[in-house]
C-alpha cells in the first residue's frame, strides 16, 4: 500500500474497523463501528474517550492482540491481518512497542533485564540488546537504577522502565493504554513529556487516555464516542485523519492551521 521508506507515509492506517462482543443473553455489543485513522512518523496522537468507549479494544486490534470483525490495519505499509501467526509475532516484536496502565515488569528481574526482554525474545544479539537497553534507561532518566528490581522502584520510575522496554526494538509505532492512569500528577507529567520526546525522535505514538494535560500536548486528538470517531486539533500540527462511517466525519470538520 505504501512505501515504507517514505517518511510522509502513515505508520498506521486503520480502515473501517468494526468489533463487537457477544452479550450473555444473546446478540452482540457493538464497540467499534467503522473506525478509520492514520498516524504518521513523529506524530503523537491521543485517543480520548470515556471509560467503556472502546479505546483498549481499538489498541488491542491495532496491536494484533485481538482481531476485528471487519476492516483492516496497516502498519508500515503491511496488512497486519494478512500475516501467518509466526510472522505476525515477529513483525509485532520488531515494529510495535506497548505501554500499559500497569507496568507489567517481571519482579524477579532488574530494570536492565526487563528492558532487554523484548530484544532477547526477538533473538537479537545479546551485546547489542544490552547496549540499547542501557541507552534506553539513560533516555528515561534511570541509568542509575539499572540493577534495581521493580519492587525497588517508585510507580513513576517503573512506568518509565516500561517505556524503555517498549523502545528496545526501535519500534515504528508505540501504543500506550492509559499509561499515566496510576501515576500522581508530577510523575504523569514526566511520563507525558517522555512520550512527546519519543514521538519527536521518529516513531508514531498512539496513546489512549482520559488525561486532558496529555491531550493538550498531542499533535492530534482522536475522540472515540459510541464506536465512532472524530478528531480535533491542538496547538500542534494535525497530520492524523480520522473519520467513521455514518458518524462524525473528519471531512466535515474544519481544517486547522
Ligand atoms: N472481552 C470482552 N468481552 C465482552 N465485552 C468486552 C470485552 N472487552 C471489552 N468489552 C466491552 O467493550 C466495551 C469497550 O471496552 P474497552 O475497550 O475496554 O473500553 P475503554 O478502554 O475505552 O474503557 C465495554 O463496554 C466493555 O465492557
Ligand atoms: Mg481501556
Amino acid at each position: 500500500m505504501t512505501d515504507t521508506h517514505d517518511p510522509r507515509a502513515p505508520v498506521l492506517s486503520v480502515r473501517g474497523v468494526e468489533k463487537s462482543y457477544p452479550l450473555p443473553g444473546g446478540g452482540r455489543l457493538p464497540v467499534l463501528q467503522g473506525v478509520d485513522l492514520e498516524v504518521f512518523p513523529g506524530e503523537m496522537a491521543v485517543l480520548l474517550g470515556a471509560s467503556g468507549t472502546g479505546k483498549s479494544t481499538l489498541l488491542h486490534v491495532i496491536g494484533s492482540l485481538d482481531t476485528p470483525d471487519a476492516g483492516s490495519v496497516w502498519i508500515d505499509g503491511r496488512d497486519l491481518f494478512s500475516f501467518a501467526p509466526a510472522e505476525m509475532a515477529r513483525f509485532r516484536s520488531r515494529t510495535l512497542g506497548f505501554v500499559f496502565q500497569f507496568h507489567h515488569l517481571l519482579p524477579e528481574f532488574d530494570a536492565l533485564e526487563n528492558v532487554m526482554m523484548p530484544g532477547r525474545l526477538a533473538r537479537r544479539p545479546e551485546s547489542e540488546v544490552r547496549r540499547d537497553a542501557l541507552a534506553a534507561l539513560e533516555r528515561v532518566g534511570l541509568a542509575a537504577r539499572a540493577s534495581h528490581r521493580p519492587g525497588e522502584l517508585s510507580g513513576g520510575e517503573a512506568q518509565r522502565v516500561a517505556v524503555a522496554r517498549a523502545l528496545i526494538n526501535r519500534p515504528r509505532l508505540v501504543l500506550a493504554d492509559e499509561p499515566s492512569g496510576n501515576l500522581d500528577r508530577e510523575n504523569a507529567d514526566r511520563l507525558h513529556a517522555l512520550l512527546v520526546e519519543v514521538a519527536q525522535s521518529g516513531p508514531a505514538v498512539l496513546v489512549a487516555t482520559h488525561n486532558e494535560r496529555l491531550s493538550a500536548l498531542a499533535d492530534s486528538v482522536l475522540t472515540l464516542d459510541a464506536g465512532r470517531t472524530s478528531r480535533r486539533g491542538t496547538a500542534g500540527r494535525i497530520r492524523g485523519t480520522l473519520s467513521a462511517e455514518g458518524g462524525p466525519n473528519a471531512d466535515a470538520m474544519p481544517e486547522l492551521p
